[in-house]
């Protein structure tokens, strides 16, 4: 059996309670899940400058130690709160410097999105193998264009380039991350290509992450995929006192069917 971590929307610097959370959760994950892969849906920051995504590297340099991490970028590491990018026009060159690599997989730092970096064969797309299971983290910010910022953005040749690599793939367990939801049709969240996006998963993959919406949800056999967790935002306070993160543990032996748990952890913060 494996076992991966599945985290988002940290919104490092949206109020000082969010550092002791994330740091509260990421010495537990150390102690109790060292080794496992740690998958981060995207808003780490909560307004994308400088001293957030310093912050924030920090604290991943810390559970690097012990954890694979692989993070994508949501729109508010790519815009001020979310939904300004002018005012935050480097937000993505700065994802790049301080977290746009494959995080803690031992590797060189190769920033994903920069032009000449293609592990998949197209920006946008990070792939990683780890065994039996393969993970297609899926960058669906637009940086360049501010009107797609806050509600995501998967374009023709980022759907054909991950549908490729999955099918390409389709003897191991495929894991697709990405930050926004693909699910919801509210004018300020429905993510532009999202149906050709689902067209790409759809029974292309074993088990399908995002957050951005704050609303946990959980799907099975939706689109043809056997699990499709959406996260809550991991560093909000649950009954007061206490934080929670989703772990999945999966059978990804080659040829069998996956039988995907998943649950939430939760963890009390000191002094409750
Ligand atoms: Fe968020």
């Amino acid at each position: 059996m494996q076992t991966i971590i599945h985290l988002s929307d940290l919104h490092v610097g949206r109020d000082k309670g969010v550092f002791g959370r994330v740091k509260l959760i990421f010495e537990e994950i150390a102690a109790a899940y060292p080794d496992v892969p740690v998958l981060i849906t995207g808003d780490l920051t909560d307004s994308a400058s400088k001293p957030q995504f310093r912050t924030t590297r920090e604290l991943l340099d810390g559970l690097a130690q012990t954890n694979p991490i692989l993070a994508v970028p949501g729109n508010h590491d790519y815009a001020w709160k979310g939904i300004v990018a002018k005012f935050r026009p480097d937000a993505w060159k700065n994802w790049i410097k301080y977290l746009g690599s494959p995080l803690g997989w031992g590797r060189s730092e190769v920033p994903w999105l920069e032009k000449g970096h293609t592990p998949a064969g197209f920006d946008g797309l990070g792939i990683w193998e780890h065994e039996n299971t393969v993970f297609f983290g899926v960058d669906s910010g637009d940086p360049k264009d501010k009107a797609k910022t806050s509600c995501g953005f998967i374009s023709d040749t980022l759907a054909s380039a991950l549908s490729r690599e999955l099918v390409k793939r389709s003897d191991k367990t495929r894991i697709v991350f990405l930050h926004h939801h693909p699910f919801v049709h509210s004018t300020n969240l429905k993510l532009y290509g999202g149906e050709i996006f689902k067209k790409a998963v759809s029974g292309n993959c074993e088990l399908l992450l995002f957050g951005h919406k704050h609303d946990y949800g959980l799907w099975r056999n939706r689109n043809a995929i056997p699990l499709t967790i959406a996260s809550h935002r991991t560093t909000k306070l649950i009954s007061g006192d206490c934080v929670a993160f989703t772990v999945i543990r999966y059978d990804d032996t080659v040829g069998s069917i996956m039988q995907p748990k998943q649950w939430l952890e939760v963890v009390q913060l000191a002094g409750g």
